[in-house]
């Protein structure tokens, strides 16, 4: 038997266990109302409490499955957090493994992060400061612990964030939680036949990322949401292991977007179809006000970098959710507003120092057999806790050249902000030209980031793939700032 050149895997890869998507009719008309996950609103409090718990959650079917999650059986609160304030955060663990609650997208200091090095241990508690300069955006959070982050956030470990200034009247953006501002968490999950969610990495999981054919939505299978007939905001978590979603609205009216991960776009920018990959964020405005129901959808895309972005999957496409116009919500704006925040400043000087990340998956018989160890790895070097990849200077900006492989990959960096200057040697898609903490790598980005926030080398930054088989697989380094 000879072995596979690098290419024949991955088509090899992509070619088998591949699942696919429930087509859009088994999930619909079901008539169930999406809900929405509690709202913790720390802005007067500026605190809240976190508990890492076990539960039993009937997701589709008649049996449960034991999950996890903060303060309820699966997912956690919405928290909402005033920027420019210290809010006190309380993360308990009640499980019987370490778990951590990594602050995607939020600007704080290295020992604040919640990512592997803050692990907490069963029966401990974290009491973090989250101290926020930032600009109003949805972040997320979730357990970070290193080799359990994929298998922890499957059954439920993860949250969303909202960071506020409570300016939000003065855009003329929607904001009333659950009515007119959606929190959408998206995640893809497969479920065996008595209903029960599985999730079994064997080789072809592990390699290109788990990928379930159920779409859940705030951990609902085949709900609708209920919307007033006016604008509204829909801030989407792409909360998948893997799964990247090319979304669209099914009659074609455009999502406008107004959020990417790092907050407010100068002014909204129509998009027919948007990408998501996994822990990008963006906010959307979706205009109802001729009271017609939509459809958001997906493209099923499989992940080869090979044909781009755009290269497609099964060809399929397959119901996110569905929007239903409901004439008894209020209806609190009704028209989309102009402008939302500045420009961005200018990150292009040629000036600032360069480094280069090459991120890799192993090939080859070997890795091919072997279901565990380091597959991945980020210029040649899987993640090693003990080990600090580099150190960067506090308040400087950096422009890093970040290449994949075969595969995409979403590229996070934790602790900061970016700009993508260029993708491939072009100009970024609509959907990268704001703020950002991550980004899906099909080829070659080159990042403009600002390094804000201080790090030390004992509670290091990470920087990672986020496709989340492939963050436990290696494809992970950390880095200090000070
Ligand atoms: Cu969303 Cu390092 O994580
Ligand atoms: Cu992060
Ligand atoms: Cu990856």
């Amino acid at each position: 038997m000879r072995l596979l050149n690098r290419r024949e895997a991955i088509g090899y890869a992509a070619g088998f266990g591949a699942a696919a998507v429930l087509p859009s009719a088994a999930l619909s008309g079901t008539g169930r109302k999406l809900e929405y996950p509690e709202l913790l609103d720390a802005t007067t409090s500026r605190r809240f409490q976190l508990k890492a718990q076990s539960g039993a959650t009937r997701f589709r079917g008649s049996s449960a499955t034991e999950t996890i999650g903060y303060n309820q059986g699966y997912l956690g609160p919405t928290i909402r957090l005033l920027t420019d304030a210290d809010t006190l955060a309380e993360v308990q663990n009640t499980l019987d493994e370490p778990v951590s609650s990594h602050w995607h997208g939020l600007l704080v200091p290295g020992p604040f992060d919640g990512g592997p090095h803050q692990a907490i241990a069963p029966g401990r508690s974290w009491d973090p400061v989250l101290n926020l300069d930032q600009p109003p955006a949805t972040a997320w959070y979730h357990s970070h612990v290193h080799g359990s982050t994929a298998r922890q956030v499957m059954f439920g470990l993860a949250g969303v964030l909202h960071v506020t200034d409570g300016e939000d009247d003065e855009r003329g953006l929607p904001s009333t939680y659950a009515v007119d501002d959606l929190t959408l968490v998206l995640q893809d999950r497969q479920f065996n036949w008595r209903g029960r969610m599985t999730y079994d990495v064997g080789m072809h999981q592990s390699m290109n990322g788990f990928r379930g054919d159920t779409m859940l939505v705030n951990g609902q299978a085949g709900a609708s949401a209920a919307v007033p007939k006016g604008v509204v905001r829909c801030r989407l978590v792409n909360g998948s292991n893997a799964r990247i979603y090319r979304l669209s609205l099914a009659d074609d009216r455009p999502l406008h977007l107004v959020a990417t991960d790092g907050g407010f776009l100068d002014r909204p920018v129509a998009l027919t179809r948007m990408v998501l990959a996994p822990g990008e964020r963006v906010e959307v405005l979706i205009d109802f006000t001729d009271g017609r129901d939509s459809v958001l959808v997906s493209d099923d895309i499989a992940n080869s970098a090979m044909g781009g972005m755009m290269g497609s999957g099964s060809g399929g496409r397959f119901t996110v959710l569905h929007f239903a116009v409901d004439t008894t919500l209020p209806v609190r704006i009704d028209t989309l507003p102009d402008a939302m925040d500045g420009p961005l400043p200018d990150l292009s000087s040629n000036d600032i120092p360069v480094r280069r990340l090459t991120l890799e998956m192993s090939m080859g018989m070997g890795m091919m057999m072997s279901r565990s160890g380091n597959q991945f790895s980020i210029n040649g070097a899987p993640y090693d806790q003990n080990a600090l990849n580099f150190s960067t200077k506090l308040n400087s900006t950096e422009r890093w050249i970040v290449r994949g492989d075969m595969m995409m990959h979403p590229f996070h960096i934790h602790g900061v902000r970016f700009q993508v200057l260029s993708d491939n040697g072009r100009q970024p898609r609509a959907e990268n030209r704001g703020w950002k903490d991550t980004v899906l790598v099909a080829g070659e980005v080159e990042l403009a980031i600002t390094f804000e926030k201080p790090a030390p080398s004992s509670a290091p930054y990470m920087y990672h793939c986020h496709i989340l088989e492939h963050e436990d697989g290696g494809m992970m380094g950390q880095f200090s700032v000070s």
